[in-house]
């Protein structure tokens, strides 16, 4: 039998995601000493993942990290199979027809929930929802949010909560050169919020956004952050925490939210409140939401491990508007295993296990396989540990009967999949600059699914 990965028989690779740990991961096989093909699914026509629909608008300079991946999908041994859902438009079983190893790199697509009373009343919204809508992600184009009320608040206190809470505080002029949908601008610009809540559940000290992103909140053209000084008055196990030399995230937070507690608003248009110490306990309301109820927190535990227990003592504020930023969670892929309690799929050095058993030839990268944490850089290294396993089982991969992926794609189209290759993906990508150019944006997506297809290959 000819051998896997060798100019006569090339290691085909289905990458189940074009996120950052698809692309990594396509990266590490191209670079190994290997003759390698990688054909990249994803259920968007558009690649690139949470880069694409998750990173916020005004951080365009992020994006840019989009140019190393373009030059990884120039490569001749890459195809793009674009609208094409893996579990749905094609099994994990026929992938298996058609590749000899399946590494899945689907990222973490839902989120978790509260678990508390009132959590669905309407004007209660995941962050996902917020991010997809003002990114153009087509999932999310449909959704309401009901910007007439004064009164925001988002629930978690990581780089999301960030996002979400700068884009709600910002003016137009500050979003209005970004890619942000214009739809989302449009509804931005009537925005009626004038007081945004952050709250955490832990102290200051534990708040899990980076210091650039807090920073960048006391830079806000109309917009000025408040702080409580009391809640900057450290028990001695979070001075603890504070004074480990290691950790100068937390120090530099600190100084930061100190820096905001000394100020005197100065009157501007919205305030942004930074709350710690509390946790949400119901969302009340008829037909809507009309008010939140919180309950007080201390902390408990050792250094580094302290958890938020609640005291008993509820406040309630009324409020109309209501994001949940807590983590995103990862969705299972029909055929394959699935750990419900920490939203991935298992593995055990990128490979896929089902209790203490390795399935051959499935592997995992990124969210999926970690979890919903880390920036687009921690996926690399992730990424090479995975393809480091798949090769290091070459030998005993079992070579897959079909080795043709253009005519795998013909198949597809055959059976109604509208694929959508990285050659079409780069018109869309032409027309969106185009059209983002006439009114002063990089770009301006296409945000529904039919529209971007049609204009790909015809109605
Ligand atoms: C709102 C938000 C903002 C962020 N901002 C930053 C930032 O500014 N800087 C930074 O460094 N990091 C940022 N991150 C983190 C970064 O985006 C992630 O670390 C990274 O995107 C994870 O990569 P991934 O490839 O695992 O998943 P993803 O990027 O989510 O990619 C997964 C891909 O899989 C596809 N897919 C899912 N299911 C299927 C299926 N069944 N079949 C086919 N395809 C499928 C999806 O369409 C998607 O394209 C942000 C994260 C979020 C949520
Ligand atoms: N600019 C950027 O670089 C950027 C932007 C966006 C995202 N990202 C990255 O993407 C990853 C995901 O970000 P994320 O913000 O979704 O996750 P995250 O960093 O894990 O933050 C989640 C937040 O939710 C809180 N939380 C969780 N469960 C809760 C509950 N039941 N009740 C109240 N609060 C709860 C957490 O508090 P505890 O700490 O108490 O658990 C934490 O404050 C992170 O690694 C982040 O750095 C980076």
């Amino acid at each position: 039998m000819t051998e896997l990965g060798t100019a006569a028989r090339p290691l085909r690779v289905a990458v189940v995601g074009s996120g950052p740990a698809g692309f990594y991961a396509t990266e590490a096989l191209f670079k190994s000493d290997r003759a390698v093909v990688v054909d990249i699914f994803d259920r968007l026509p558009t690649p690139y993942g949470l880069v694409r629909a998750g990173v916020a608008p005004d951080h365009q300079k992020l994006k840019s990290v989009i140019r190393i991946y373009e030059r990884i999908a120039e490569d001749q041994r890459f195809h793009f199979f674009g609208n094409v859902t893996v579990g749905r438009d094609v099994t994990v079983d026929e992938l298996r027809e058609h590749y000899d190893a399946i590494l899945l790199s689907c990222g973490a697509e839902t989120d978790r929930r509260l678990g508390i009373p009132g959590e669905d009343l309407a004007g209660s919204h995941t962050a996902t929802e917020f991010v997809g809508w003002y990114n153009g992600h087509p999932d999310y184009q449909d959704r309401e949010f009901d910007l007439s009320q004064e009164v925001a608040v988002v629930i978690g206190q990581g780089n999301v909560a960030m996002d979400v809470s700068r884009i709600l505080a910002k003016t137009v002029d500050e979003l209005k050169e970004t890619d942000i949908t214009q739809r989302a601008l449009d509804a931005l610009a009537a925005s009626r919020v004038r007081e945004i809540h952050v709250i955490g559940r832990r102290g200051p000290v534990q708040a899990k956004f980076t210091p650039p992103e807090i920073k960048e909140i006391g830079h806000l053209a109309d917009c000025d952050p408040v702080v409580d000084v009391a809640a900057l008055e450290l028990a001695p196990a979070c001075r603890a925490e504070l004074e480990d030399p290691k950790n100068t995230h937390a120090r530099k937070n600190l100084a930061v939210l100190e820096e905001f507690a000394s100020r005197t608003p100065s009157g501007k248009r919205r305030r942004y409140h930074l709350r710690f110490f509390l946790s949400p306990v119901g969302i009340e309301g008829d037909a809507r939401m009309e008010r939140l109820v919180l309950e007080k927190n201390r902390l408990s535990g050792e250094p580094f491990h302290q958890s938020a227990r609640g005291t008993g003592e509820t406040t309630a504020m009324e409020a109309g508007l209501l994001f949940r930023s807590v983590g995103y969670r990862g969705v299972p892929i029909p055929g394959l295993p699935f750990e419900e309690r920490k939203g991935i799929i298992p593995s055990r050095e990128g490979r896929v296990t089902e209790g203490e058993t390795i399935l051959p030839g499935l592997y995992v990268a990124g969210w999926i396989k970690r979890g919903p944490s880390g920036v687009i850089g921690t996926n690399k290294p992730d990424s090479y540990e995975t393809v480091a396993s798949l090769l290091a089982d070459i030998g005993g991969l079992a070579p897959c009967p079909h080795t043709d992926s253009a005519a795998f794609a013909e198949r597809l189209r055959a059976q109604g999949v509208r694929v959508v290759s990285f050659q079409d993906w780069k018109r869309l990508d032409a027309l969106e600059t185009e059209r983002g150019q006439a009114v002063g944006k990089p770009r301006e997506k296409f945000t529904r699914l039919e529209e971007m297809l049609d204009r790909l290959l015809g109605a």
